[in-house]
């Protein structure tokens, strides 16, 4: 569901619109009883299961406090629509800021920490992102990190189809090989295994690496007894 400008979802005015992903549209708003801004992300299933179990976790990511995790405020329901609120971030995705090129060592070293810290205080809590990315860090003018969308892979859809099968069928192309869309899948996802905190390690390497890297693609094989391309 698309929302107009102007329009009002439970007590926030949706102000204008922020961006699109698998999940439905993000859209930054006023919250009219603090007065502040924030970012309210649409869900789009309509599967009741995974709209309760995603009222029940929205608690434990609630309770994530950290400098570099963008904060959950709340979540809602007004005129069939189910949404949830967070911290407003100013600045461009860690994915656009690559789009221009490679960062520097220093700054790539000063992103990868503060992703890492980010992670250690969630999995001390008990939350696994399963979609770190690019496009899921905000990069604030001052060099600040903060990512987006912790635990939601799992919370907005069964655990295997969210963040493995999808990806999957829309990248396979030869059975074996995965490519050609951006991917930064863990060896267990790539394999359709549950993903656990080890897969935000492993996808944390891979960050670290296309902060760095110059050319876009690269490849892995083998060790894992899969071969996959990422982007
Ligand atoms: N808290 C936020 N503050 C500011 N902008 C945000 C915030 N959350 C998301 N956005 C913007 O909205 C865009 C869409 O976000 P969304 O998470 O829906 O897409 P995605 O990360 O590309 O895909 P997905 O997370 O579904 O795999 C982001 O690229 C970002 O520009
Ligand atoms: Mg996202």
């Amino acid at each position: 569901m698309a929302l107009r400008v102007g329009a009002r979802l439970g007590p926030y005015d949706i102000i204008s619109v922020l961006g699109a992903g698998g999940f439905g549209e993000v859209y930054k708003a006023r919250d009219t009883r603090l007065d502040r801004t924030v970012a309210i992300k649409i869900l789009s299933s309509a599967d009741t299961d995974l709209k309760a179990r995603f009222t029940r976790e929205a608690k434990a990511i609630a309770a994530l406090t950290h400098p570099h995790i963008c904060t959950l405020y709340d979540v809602g329901h007004d005129a069939g629509t189910d949404y949830l609120v967070m911290e407003y971030l100013e600045g461009e995705t860690l994915a656009a800021r690559l789009s221009r090129g490679p960062l520097t060592l220093n700054d790539a070293l000063t992103v990868g920490i503060q992703i890492a810290e980010a992670l250690g205080n969630a999995h001390r809590a008990g939350i696994v992102h399963r979609d770190l990315k690019p496009g899921n860090v905000i990069v604030h003018r001052d060099g600040t990190a903060k990512v987006l969308d912790f635990g939601l892979a799992r919370l907005t859809g069964p655990p295997a189809e969210s963040s493995v099968e999808a990806t999957t069928r829309q990248t396979q192309t030869v059975p074996g090989t995965i490519m050609g869309t951006p991917n930064y899948m863990s060896p267990e996802q790539v394999r359709g295994e549950i993903a656990d905190a080890r897969s935000d390690l492993s996808r944390h390497r891979s960050l670290r690496k296309r902060c760095r890297s110059t050319t876009v693609r690269w490849e892995q094989r083998g060790r894992h007894g899969v071969e996959y391309h990422r982007a």
